[in-house]
């Protein structure tokens, strides 16, 4: 059992929240949304429990902290529990960004806007957080997006990401474009995944340096991860929920047939790059292996 077990992010009046694309149908809905319709909550390759390494080596405590695309506001509530000084989300979605305001409450804000165009001010944050988002972004945006976290962070200061990987770096151009291909097709998400070492030449290209890596399964649609990430009770109800919904069900086994399929390739990978105080000396990069 993990040591600090914050509520899951539930609002009091969740019958009536509105999730984002509600409207849309199951056969196309983004897989992301379609799982959140049937209760999944944590929404991110690695789950649980590479966030909380990952938010582990942040520093958030006492931190000005901005996360990008926080969704349903799960790793908001993580965040605050930690005793950041200050917390700003930035959501593109409005039904996304009203599930995170209910979560964080009064310890924080969230602003609707683009994660490549935040309007926040320079230097104004220690940590920045973003998760399973990059990944759904076309190279140009994923650069925007680097960007502007390098953009909002303090000398000093820490940008954690958590994303989907590939593996190993040595893979082979036809097989990643075959993957990407794939993952369109069946999360209805234009993902592009990318190596280790790419995700690395992605935040180094924007000034940051990578300090830390570490990897979990690619496990999202697996029983032990979803108890794990959503508890028992979480878990029943996704099953429920799946069980009266025949489109949604259909959907849902095959991302889960894709993921298992490709289980050596993909992979939960997270990152903290520091944006360089003038003069420091880099440190030895720590890469962690999957557990
Ligand atoms: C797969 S969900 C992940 C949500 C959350 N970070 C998590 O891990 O549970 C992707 C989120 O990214 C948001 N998003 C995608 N592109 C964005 C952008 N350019 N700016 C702000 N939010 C964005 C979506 O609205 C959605 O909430």
């Amino acid at each position: 059992m993990a040591a600090q077990e914050p509520e899951p992010v539930e609002p009091a009046d969740a019958q009536e929240a509105r999730l984002p694309l509600a409207e849309r149908r199951a056969e196309d809905a983004p897989g992301h949304w379609l799982l959140a319709r049937l209760g999944k909550r944590v929404l991110r390759p690695g789950g649980l429990g590479l966030t909380r390494r990952l938010i582990a080596r942040a520093g958030i405590a006492g931190a000005d902290v901005v996360e990008l695309a926080p969704g349903l506001g799960r790793t908001a509530v993580e965040l605050i529990a930690l005793e950041p000084r200050d917390y700003v989300g930035v959501e593109q979605d409005e039904d996304a960004a009203g599930w995170t305001r209910r979560a964080v409450g009064s310890a924080g804000r969230v602003v609707r806007a683009d994660a490549a165009e935040s309007g926040l001010p320079d230097a104004s944050a220690d940590v920045v957080v973003g998760e399973a988002m990059l990944t759904m972004q076309s190279d140009a945006a994923k650069r925007r997006i680097v960007a502007e976290a390098a953009r909002l962070l303090r000398p000093g200061g820490r940008y954690a990401v958590h994303e989907l990987g590939l593996h190993p770096d040595s893979l082979d151009p036809e097989t990643k474009t075959d993957l990407r291909k794939q993952l369109a097709r069946t999360i209805k998400v234009n993902a592009r995944p990318l190596t280790v070492a790419e995700w690395t030449e992605l935040l180094e290209d924007a000034g940051l340096r990578v300090e830390w890596t570490g990897l979990a399964p690619m496990a999202l649609l697996q029983m032990r991860r979803n108890l794990a990430d959503e508890g028992l009770r979480g878990t029943v109800r996704i099953i429920r929920n799946a069980l009266r919904d025949a489109d949604a069900r259909r959907r849902v086994l095959a991302m889960r047939a894709l993921f298992r399929e490709h289980r050596d390739e993909l992979r939960g990978v997270a990152l903290v790059a520091v944006k360089p105080e003038q003069g420091s000396t880099p440190s030895r990069p720590n890469r962690e292996e999957m557990p």
